[in-house]
């Protein structure tokens, strides 16, 4: 072989070669560490609330559509939480003297929104859509568990990064048929799951776009 470089050089260069080949190994142990390590995964997070609202009984007995109180999940990138006089529509003929509505009907007559505790949050830096989702088949319950079963709602899923990168890369075995599956609390995957969820992958315009970019959720 030519001598090119002087053996002191040889060395140094593999040296360099063995350090940056640590480094960039380094940086995915550190990037896996911080995406499977538990940061910001408070699941089971149920935090106090002004008053004790039960999805169970709501959406679970009653049979509440999620859009009678979280109506713009459809249409805009926050689902939102119902105002009063969403729950007055029945609170004021239902329940009118219960001690545990008494905020609500105080937010009513002082005309303030009630506070809720967010048990869903993202930090600021990454960029969420709920309408993109709810348009092309992701249901509430992939991302928020079942929540018409909880008398007091917690965190039923970690929303960390490698949760959504997880479906980003493959949505196909979620992808459910319409709207009313999407909204469907109880919703299970058939067995040709996965051939329907590539159809539909095609159908609706994912396949072929690239949405594992940093880009799409860090803008
Ligand atoms: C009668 C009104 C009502 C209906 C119907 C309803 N919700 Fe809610 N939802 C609320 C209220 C009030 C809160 C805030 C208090 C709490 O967290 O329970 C809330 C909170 C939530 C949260 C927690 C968000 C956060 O970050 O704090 C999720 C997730 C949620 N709802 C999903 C749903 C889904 C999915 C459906 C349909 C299956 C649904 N809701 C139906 C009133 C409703
Ligand atoms: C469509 C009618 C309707 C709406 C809208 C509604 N409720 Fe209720 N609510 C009921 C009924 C019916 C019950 C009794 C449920 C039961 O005991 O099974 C109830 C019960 C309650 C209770 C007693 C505890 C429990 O869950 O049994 C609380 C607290 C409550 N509702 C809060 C709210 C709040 C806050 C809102 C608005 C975000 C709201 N409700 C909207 C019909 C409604
Ligand atoms: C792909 C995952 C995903 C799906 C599907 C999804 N959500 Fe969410 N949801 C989130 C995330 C993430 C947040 C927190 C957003 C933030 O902090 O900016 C959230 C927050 C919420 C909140 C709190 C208020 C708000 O808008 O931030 C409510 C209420 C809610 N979701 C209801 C729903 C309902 C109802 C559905 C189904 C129609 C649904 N979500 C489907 C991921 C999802
Ligand atoms: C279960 C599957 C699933 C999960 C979980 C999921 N997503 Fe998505 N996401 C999708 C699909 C499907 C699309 C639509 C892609 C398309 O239309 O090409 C999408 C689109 C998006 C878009 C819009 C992309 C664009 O450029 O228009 C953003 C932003 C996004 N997701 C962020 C998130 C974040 C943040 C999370 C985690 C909190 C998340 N997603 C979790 C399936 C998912
Ligand atoms: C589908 C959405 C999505 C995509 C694509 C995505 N991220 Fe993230 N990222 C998130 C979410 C959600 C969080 C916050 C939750 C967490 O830390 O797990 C986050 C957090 C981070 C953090 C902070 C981690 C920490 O522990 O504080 C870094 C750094 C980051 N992302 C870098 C990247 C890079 C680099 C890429 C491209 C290779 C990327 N992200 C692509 C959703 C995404």
């Amino acid at each position: 072989m030519a001598q090119i470089f002087s053996a002191g050089a040889d060395t140094s260069l593999k040296l360099f070669l063995v350090g940056a080949a640590v480094a960039i190994v380094a940086g995915f142990v550190l990037l896996g560490g911080f995406v499977g390590s538990g940061y910001r995964t408070n699941v089971g997070f149920r935090p106090a609330q002004p008053v004790p609202f039960s999805h169970k009984h709501h959406v679970g007995g009653l049979g509440l559509d999620c859009r009678y109180c979280h109506a713009a999940v459809e249409v805009s990138a926050a689902a939102g939480f119902p105002p009063t006089h969403t729950c007055m529509t029945c609170h004021s003929q239902l329940y009118t003297d219960a001690a545990m509505l008494a905020p609500v009907r105080q937010s009513m007559a002082n005309n303030r929104p009630l506070h809720w505790s967010r048990i869903a949050t993202l930090p600021e830096y990454v960029y969420f859509d709920h309408s993109i989702h709810i348009a092309k088949g992701v249901g509430c319950s992939t991302c928020h568990g079942q929540i018409q079963e909880m008398p007091l709602a917690y965190t039923a899923k970690a929303l960390t990064m490698g949760f959504c990168i997880g479906c980003h890369r493959d949505p196909a075995p979620y992808l459910r048929a319409n709207e009313a599956e999407v909204f469907d609390m109880n919703w299970r995957p058939a067995s040709d799951q996965h051939a329907a969820g590539e159809r539909r992958m095609a159908e609706r315009g994912i396949a072929g776009r690239n949405i594992t970019d940093c880009y799409t959720c860090h803008r």
